[in-house]
């Protein structure tokens, strides 16, 4: 039980990655915070982990708004009196030709996938001061490595950045033994990765090992950097990608 008695937020846990993790985390003995624009299709995901024998609630939060997310960490906190991981996983990667790219699409992106990063961060963060003890994980990818592949530029800078503000978080909270990761996976067969026929081919051959990953061998690397394993570890990036990139 890695995770027992921990109190956890996984955004964007309604499916994929985020579901996954939600799923394995409550496995390993947390108490977790279900959190999904998409309110009913998280609270199928939080039936499912109590019906396991877990712990687990859904929270409605866009964290592409600031207040939604201070809110939610009020809320967390309010119905378990603490909070112990937060894992920043929700995002968006519209297939957008570079020529069709829109100042809307460009500002939904950024605020998705990293202002939501920001200021849900330094929320949680600024509640796990006082017990000196928490862990935060930032979902990258191989994108934010070598720059987004098929119509995914802005996604590939929103990932990049995400490394960077990791670190940065990574040494300001260290005096409070809040430890600030990032995970960067490669192909995951998730709804994200819908694309035509031929161009998954590609991101499959692409790999040694011919296959998409399934988003429990994620959920299991961010499980681990959200626990007490992890506490030689802040500011880093784990790559998970099935020796697609090899750094
Ligand atoms: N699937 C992949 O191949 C892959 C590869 C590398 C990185 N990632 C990263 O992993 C993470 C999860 O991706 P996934 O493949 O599971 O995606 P997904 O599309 O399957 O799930 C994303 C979830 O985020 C939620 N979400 C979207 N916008 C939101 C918002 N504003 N507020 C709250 N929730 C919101 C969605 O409702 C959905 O449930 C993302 O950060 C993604 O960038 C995925």
């Amino acid at each position: 039980m890695l995770l027992q008695d921990r109190v956890a937020i996984v955004t964007g846990a309604a499916r994929g990655i985020g579901e996954a993790t939600a799923r394995r985390m409550g496995q390993e003995g947390a108490c977790v915070a279900v959190v999904d624009i998409d309110l009913d299709v998280a609270q199928g995901v939080a039936t499912f982990i109590r019906e396991s024998g877990g712990q687990a609630d859904a929270f409605r939060c866009d964290v592409a708004k600031p207040a939604d997310g201070e809110q939610l960490v009020k809320d967390v906190i309010a119905k378990y009196g603490r909070l112990d991981v937060l894992v920043n996983n929700a995002a968006i990667c519209p297939r957008i030709p570079m020529e069709e790219m829109t100042e809307e699409w460009f500002d939904r992106l950024i605020n998705i996938n990293v202002k939501s990063v920001f200021f849900l961060s330094r929320a949680a963060a600024e509640a796990m001061k006082p017990q000196q003890w928490g862990r935060i994980v930032n979902l990258s990818s191989t994108g934010g490595r070598i720059g987004g592949v098929f119509n995914a530029t802005v996604y590939g800078g929103t990932k990049a950045a995400i490394l960077a503000m990791t670190k940065s978080f990574a040494r300001h909270y260290a005096p409070w033994n809040i430890l600030v990761n990032a995970v960067a996976p490669g192909a995951v067969n998730t709804r994200l990765m819908q694309m035509p026929e031929d161009k998954l081919k590609v991101q499959i051959e692409a790999g040694p090992l011919k296959r998409l990953a399934d988003a429990g061998e994620i959920a299991a690397v961010i499980t681990f950097l959200a626990s007490q394993e992890a506490s030689w570890m802040t500011g880093s990036t784990v790559d998970v990608n099935g020796g697609t990139l090899m750094l």
